[in-house]
């Protein structure tokens, strides 16, 4: 039996409220939301752990284990992205959802791209940090930036960390995160061309037309209050 879920929007401050009140004397059904990030940590470890598994743990097997978590995560990333304009344009009962459990969405994008830190970890450790330095000191420091905002962005996906910043200030740095994020995904895909595998211009456009349709959804909105 489905659980009663209803949300509430509101306008001026872009929160939800979930309201579950479930039904009294049944089971509730387990919520699918808090699980994602979970399942994607999982998924994410296994997939490693499969190609350490097949061809050894190597420096390549590190680099294609990488490559293999960054395809899922820049998906979830833009779903992430387009969840809010894509609800106020559709408002299906698929992207209610989406935007109740926007928080998840988010946190399974950082399992699946934070992963990045223990990988690189391995990766120092294995080539030495010089070696390390010399392939990456080009962009190590603003792309070590960007994985310390997805952390902090990670670290307060809580209601508690909500209350703690104030709404202000935690909307402000999800938002300047979520353009961060974009900015970076759109720079690595970007400095990768033309030589690149067919993914990358899909990822490319994708992100390209993930942007135009939130500030195109945004402005809409801003038509709308107007008139
Ligand atoms: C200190 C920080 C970082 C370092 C040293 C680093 C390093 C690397 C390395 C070595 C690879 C594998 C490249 C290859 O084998 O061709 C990789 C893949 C990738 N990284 Fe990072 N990265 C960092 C942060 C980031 C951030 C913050 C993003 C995006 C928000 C990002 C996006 C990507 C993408 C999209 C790929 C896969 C590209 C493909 O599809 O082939 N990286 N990274």
């Amino acid at each position: 039996m489905c659980a009663l879920v209803s949300v509430t929007q509101n306008p001026q401050h872009d929160q939800i409220a979930v309201a579950d009140p479930g039904v009294s004397g049944r089971r509730r059904k387990p919520k699918l939301g808090p699980l994602l990030p979970i399942g994607s940590l999982v998924a994410a470890i296994l997939i490693c752990a499969g190609i350490f598994i097949v061809d050894g743990f190597n420096i390549q097997t590190l680099l294609v284990a990488l490559r293999s978590l960054t395809k899922v995560s820049v998906l979830v990333f833009i779903l992430v992205f387009v969840t809010r304009p894509l609800h106020d344009l559709v408002r299906s009962s698929v992207t209610t959802w989406m935007l109740a459990n926007r928080r998840y969405l988010g946190l399974s994008f950082a399992a699946w791209h934070l992963m990045h830190w223990p990988i690189l970890g391995s990766l120092m450790a294995l080539e030495g940090p010089a070696l390390f330095w010399k392939y990456s000191k080009d962009f190590a420091i603003p792309a070590g930036c960007v994985l310390l905002v997805i952390s902090l962005m990670a670290a307060t996906s809580s209601n508690r960390a909500v209350r703690f910043l104030g709404k202000p200030l935690w909307s402000a740095i999800h938002t300047v995160g979520l353009y961060t994020i974009w900015v970076w995904f759109f720079r690595v895909y970007w400095l990768r061309l033309p030589k690149h595998e067919i993914h990358g211009y899909v990822n490319l456009g994708l992100l390209a037309a993930a942007l135009t349709f939130r500030w195109a959804i945004g402005a809409r909105r801003i038509m709308t209050k107007k008139s």
